[in-house]
């Protein structure tokens, strides 16, 4: 364990899987004090193994005002890292209303929810951290079949700026993060379905790496490094910004 994150309390959403399991991980063994909470429990227990004793899970959904308002005060954080989202599939004339509201809610409002509990502290004690997940994909570049996905991560942009801009004299910073792919469950379960239509996997999983100038798609652990950073006083001089990680996607 080295010490980049000691003294700081980190509240994880989605941090039973993915990004979000990674990073809370990364910031324990930096030294943080991590809360790290998801709605999928049997997920989130797993995280016992890797025996951090300074990772206390519990539930929390971020499209629950209360379940986010009880997860603030037990954590009581100075950094923030929202990560919970889903990934819609289809192009405009696909989406449906109801899709569009549970995407808007989970990817966008759900930050809404959470900064504006994590604030009040964060204030009183003269700093804090929020990092946001958005996506390479939406106000970097535009992807095939991701139109509510893309416009709620554009937001979440947006979202970060306005925070960003409003508490940047109260000590606080607001990033957002914008990864290209990453392998993580709900990524291989896109693989799966594209697999299905195309009827070969291997054809799928080409695709996905093709938008990748790497030749490859980037591991959770590589984007915590970027979560570790922005959490930590290292980066005490940037707030309201895009931090792009996509394997040269968008770079061309
Ligand atoms: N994987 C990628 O390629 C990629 C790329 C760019 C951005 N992202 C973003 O990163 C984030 C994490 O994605 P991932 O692919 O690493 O993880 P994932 O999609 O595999 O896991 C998502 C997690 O969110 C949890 N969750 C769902 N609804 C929730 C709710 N209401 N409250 C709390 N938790 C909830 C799930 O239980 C699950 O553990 C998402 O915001 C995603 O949009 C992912």
């Amino acid at each position: 364990m080295s010490e980049r994150l000691v003294g700081k309390r980190v509240l994880v959403t989605a941090a039973g899987q993915g990004i979000g399991r990674a990073s809370a991980i990364a910031m324990a063994r930096e030294g943080a004090q991590v809360f790290a909470t998801d709605i999928n429990l049997e997920n989130l227990s797993s995280i016992r193994s890797e025996n951090l004793e300074n990772i206390e899970i519990f539930e929390m959904n971020v499209t629950d005002d209360t379940s986010v308002a009880q997860g603030v005060e037990r954590a009581n954080p100075d950094v923030l890292f929202n990560c919970a989202g889903f990934v819609h599939h289809g192009t405009i004339l696909d989406a449906t209303d109801e899709e569009w509201d549970f995407a808007m809610d989970l990817n966008v409002r759900s930050m809404m929810r959470t900064t504006k509990a994590v604030l009040p502290g964060m204030v009183e004690r003269g700093g804090g951290s929020i990092i946001n997940m958005s996506s390479a994909l939406g106000s970097i570049i535009g992807a095939p079949n991701r139109f509510v996905y893309g416009v709620t991560k554009a937001a979440v942009v947006g979202l970060t700026k306005s925070v960003a801009v409003d508490f940047i004299t109260k000590g606080i910073r607001c990033n957002c993060i914008c990864p290209g792919t990453v392998d993580s469950p709900s990524w291989r379960d896109r693989v799966e379905a594209l697999a299905q239509e195309l009827g070969s996997r291997e054809e799928a999983m080409a695709q996905f790496v093709a938008r990748q100038p790497m030749g490859r798609v980037a591991k959770a652990e590589e984007i915590a490094a970027l979560v570790v950073y922005l959490a930590s006083d290292e980066s005490a001089f940037t707030t309201g910004h895009t931090h792009i990680i996509d394997g040269g996607w968008s770079g061309q």
